[in-house]
């Protein structure tokens, strides 16, 4: 195993001229360095270092182009007015990383190398957080199969990346409401598949479907089960919540939707505040019932990259349902300051999420 501190660090000769902070969007951009570290079976993880940004080589039979062994996370850096550098549970997502690891049986990675990575990275390119409202430093760590062989097996050798890309908001539409298409044909994930591991297929599984829903005018795609095609899951991108006469419903982890950590994160703020939260099998029937009987209150997505997206109309077999007039309801507005504040350090965090980052 790694010793922490063991990184070797080869400095970028050459820094990139940094974007505007109103015109970042999402994953467009990417710091000056990243971080990578090996695994051969022989040798566990090894040879950890931080480089210049740049291409990766890898050999056209490495096994993540055939077999598509390959995992990843998300997780935001925030600079403070003070200027301290916050990271939101990162320590969820080690432990979510080494689950999809599990799932696609890739080799685990220590908690200490994954903390040690982030630290040292973020170190390097502090100057690229950005601090404007709704801006973040988005942190990609990726595992994947570079053995070259084409015989169906794990592979024996990996590697595991960080990149970093400051951004805004996910959505074109910002923190308005987007507009969601529910998959009636197709679906993500089946329960006991690996719809609840992080991994690259499940999001190119959705693509199709995604562009489209896009020709016809919606952002992204709603899945239902995979069994009955009628059980809300996930939109892909985020977990769902719908407020239904005063109380929040959200699908439970079955098995084939995320586990995600925003998820897991308004689902204890709405606790902490006494609202009424179930976690439960959620049909779109019943969805649409409360709609049309004036149940339906709010609709909104979580995830690291959307952080609270307000939903203002589905769309399920041409019926459409418009939530709250298309505009974004109070619930979510209040989310969304809320974790917003304790992600900026600018509200108390009374769950202790915020995990300061000191650097050199
Ligand atoms: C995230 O929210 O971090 C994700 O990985 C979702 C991705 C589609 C951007």
């Amino acid at each position: 195993m790694v010793q922490p501190l063991g990184i070797k660090f080869e400095e970028s000769l050459t820094k990139k001229i940094k974007p505007p902070q109103d015109q970042l969007g999402f994953g467009v951009y990417f710091t000056d360095h990243m971080y990578i570290i090996d695994y051969a079976f022989e040798k566990g993880w090894h040879q950890p270092r931080i480089v210049p940004y740049q291409p990766i080589v890898l050999d056209p039979a490495a096994k993540i182009f055939h077999y598509g062994q390959s995992i990843f996370e998300g997780l935001k850096a925030y600079k403070t007015e003070d200027g301290r550098i916050l990271l939101f549970r990162p320590q969820k997502n080690i432990e979510r990383l080494n689950r999809s690891n599990d799932r696609l049986n890739i080799p685990q990675l220590d908690e200490s190398v994954f903390f040690d990575a982030l630290k040292q990275l973020i170190s390097v390119d502090q100057d690229w957080i950005p601090t404007e409202p709704g801006t973040s430093l988005y942190i990609r760590p990726f595992v994947f199969a570079t053995q070259p062989a084409l015989g169906l097996s794990p592979s024996t050798n990996y590697q595991f990346i960080i990149i970093m890309s400051p951004v805004g908001a996910y959505y074109p539409e910002g923190v308005n409401p987007v507009k969601i298409f529910v998959e009636p044909e197709y679906v993500r994930a089946v329960i006991g598949g690996v719809g609840e591991a992080k991994t690259a297929g499940n999001y190119a599984a959705a693509l199709k479907s995604q562009e489209s829903a896009k020709e016809k005018g919606y952002t992204q795609v709603l899945w239902l089960d995979g069994v009955h095609r009628k059980y809300i899951e996930e939109v892909g991108s985020m977990n769902v919540f719908f407020k239904i006469n005063g109380t929040v419903h959200t699908p439970s982890l079955n098995g084939s939707i995320l586990d995600g950590i925003t998820r897991n994160s308004i689902i204890q703020l709405l606790k902490h505040w006494n609202i009424s939260i179930e976690e439960r099998t959620i049909s779109i029937e019943e969805l649409y019932e409360a709609g049309k009987d004036g149940f339906l209150e709010e609709a909104f997505g979580t995830g690291t990259a959307a952080v609270i997206s307000p939903i203002g109309e589905l769309n399920w077999c041409d019926e459409k349902l418009v939530i709250k007039n298309g505009r974004t309801g109070e619930l979510s507005q209040r989310l969304y300051e809320a974790l917003s504040g304790i992600q900026k350090g600018t509200m108390p965090d009374p769950f202790g999420w915020m995990v300061e980052v000191r650097v050199k």
